[in-house]
């Protein structure tokens, strides 16, 4: 029967296909840093109608097929399966149309979310979402992890950048519904389904996507405040004054800061005392000279208040760009730390400031040597923890930490993630955070969609 399956795909992908050791090392992983795998095959198509031959033929056979966008993934969704099918959609990239009229862009669910935002920059327009991995990440990956990133506080998250999607079921069905309109109440809205689901119940082919208006020349400021009480006020006072120019609002605690800082010695510390809290404040209004005077009294008012102890404001992209460095080091963590123990989780933002005491406490308590490096998306109430405990080289006792953190989120009354979506990694975890009757209607839907448990088989959900 393997051998009638690999028979046929080859007959319908031909060129397309590859098997067993001819399938280049970096399809048989994620970046969430599991074992890899190798699969039974990979398929690289390069139409919706390949896909949906690819599904069909898997579907018949009960095969499991792994979406695979850009492998950046956090969760170990991405992972091929012993077995299966990877279906990456590598060669689904590029941009149909940009509709400047609708403020729209179409595109192959394969192209680079940097390909997407500078697209959108030449047609005069903005794509809000932004990601560390946006050279590296595509669009289908984003809207299937319903990703965050650094703008959400103003433009949302992956999920309100959508207007219409196309996707292929598990059966090889192709659903076409690639609305441009902003308001279109007919019937349910079937792209939701999509959007987050990890690849669970189809795969998205094509994506209708939002635009915004441009805004001017962003303007930005690191600032260090005494403590997370002082940064809560600066988070209401920028909120209430900046309105829709406040892009981002991202905090680091001074584990994160110092660490990143004391070991890239590329990056400089902007700021001359060290702080109880560091915040990133992005400012994008309609006019650049106004981004900068409206940070400016803010950031005045602030250091008079208190809530501030000292601040560097932006003058160039370059200066921005180095403030933001620090924040944007994450991708150096593997080579820095070694094997980590990650974390995406999601806190009332007036609580988020003792679990991270709580929990950076708990780890040196249990390993002393333990580094556990906070910060996140505060404006969103996000919070990653990165921890690693080096004298225990590759052992790192990932269940005993997650336990330890979960159990302190749980207490708040967080949510096991915020972004990066639960593929492997958080699946024993995902009844923390879900009642049983919402778990009983995920598989409820995952089955009426996909009766033979093909796509993404055992990612989410324990069925
Ligand atoms: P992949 O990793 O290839 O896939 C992710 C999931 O989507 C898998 O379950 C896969 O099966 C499924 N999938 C992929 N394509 C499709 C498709 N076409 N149809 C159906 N299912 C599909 N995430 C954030 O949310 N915010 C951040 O700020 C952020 N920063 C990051 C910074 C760095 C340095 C790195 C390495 C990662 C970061 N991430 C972040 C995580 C990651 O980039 C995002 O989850 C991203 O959206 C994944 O996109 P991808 O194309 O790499 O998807
Ligand atoms: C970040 C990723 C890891 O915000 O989500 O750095
Ligand atoms: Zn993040």
């Amino acid at each position: 029967m393997r051998e009638d399956f690999i028979q046929s795909l080859n007959e319908e992908l031909g060129a397309d296909v590859l098997f067993g050791a001819d399938i280049p090392a970096r399809f048989r992983n994620d970046w969430a840093g599991l074992e890899p795998v190798t699969p039974l095959a990979l398929v690289r198509p390069r139409t919706t109608e390949q896909i949906s031959a690819t599904l069909r033929l898997c579907d018949r056979f009960k095969i499991s097929v792994v979406p695979q966008g850009g492998l950046t993934g956090l969760a170990g969704g991405a992972r091929p399966i012993e077995g299966g099918v990877a279906l990456s959609l590598d060669r689904m990239n590029g941009i149909d149309e940009i509709d400047p009229v609708m403020a729209t862009m179409t595109v192959q669910a394969g192209t680079p979310l940097g390909v997407i935002q500078r697209a959108a920059e030449e047609a005069g327009l903005f794509f809000g979402l932004d990601l560390g991995a946006s050279d590296s990440c595509v669009i289908g990956g984003n809207l299937s992890t319903n990703a965050g990133g650094n703008r959400v506080i103003r433009f949302g998250m992956a999920r309100e950048h959508v207007l219409g999607l196309e996707v292929v079921l598990p059966d090889g069905t192709i659903v076409r519904s690639l609305n441009k309109m902003l308001k279109n109440n007919a019937g349910y809205d079937l792209k939701q389904l999509f959007i987050g689901s990890e690849g669970t119940l189809g795969i998205i082919t094509r994506a209708v996507l939002r635009l915004q208006a441009k805004p001017a020349a962003l303007a930005s400021a690191l600032c260090g405040c005494s403590g997370f009480p002082a940064m809560l006020e600066l988070l209401k006072s920028a909120r209430l004054r900046m309105g829709s120019a406040l892009i981002a609002f991202e905090v680091m605690w001074p584990s994160f800061y110092d660490f990143m800082t004391g070991n890239l010695p590329e990056l400089r510390r902007a700021l001359s005392e060290p702080h109880g809290i560091y915040v990133l404040i992005e400012a994008g209004g309609r006019d650049a000279d106004e981004n900068r005077t409206m940070l400016e009294h803010i950031l005045s008012d602030a250091l008079e208040e208190g809530w501030v102890s000292d601040a560097v404001l932006s003058s160039s992209e370059r200066e921005a760009r180095e403030l933001w460095a620090v924040r944007d080091s994450v991708s150096e963590y593997g080579r820095l730390m070694g094997p980590q123990t990650a974390f995406d989780v999601g806190l009332p933002t007036s609580v988020a400031g003792s679990v991270v005491s709580e929990i950076e406490a708990a780890m040196k308590n249990r390993w002393p040597d333990a580094i556990a490096l906070s910060y996140g998306h505060i404006g969103d109430s996000n919070l990653h923890f990165v921890c690693n405990i080096p004298s225990l080289g590759n052992s790192q006792p990932h269940k005993e930490i997650t336990e330890l953190v979960f159990t302190a989120v749980g207490r708040a009354g967080g949510t096991i993630s915020a972004e990066h979506g639960i593929g492997l990694l958080k699946k024993p975890y995902l009844k923390l955070s879900r009642t049983p009757e919402e778990l009983a209607l995920m598989e409820r839907i995952k089955r009426a969609i996909d009766p033979n448990n093909i796509l993404n088989t055992g990612k989410v959900l324990t069925i």
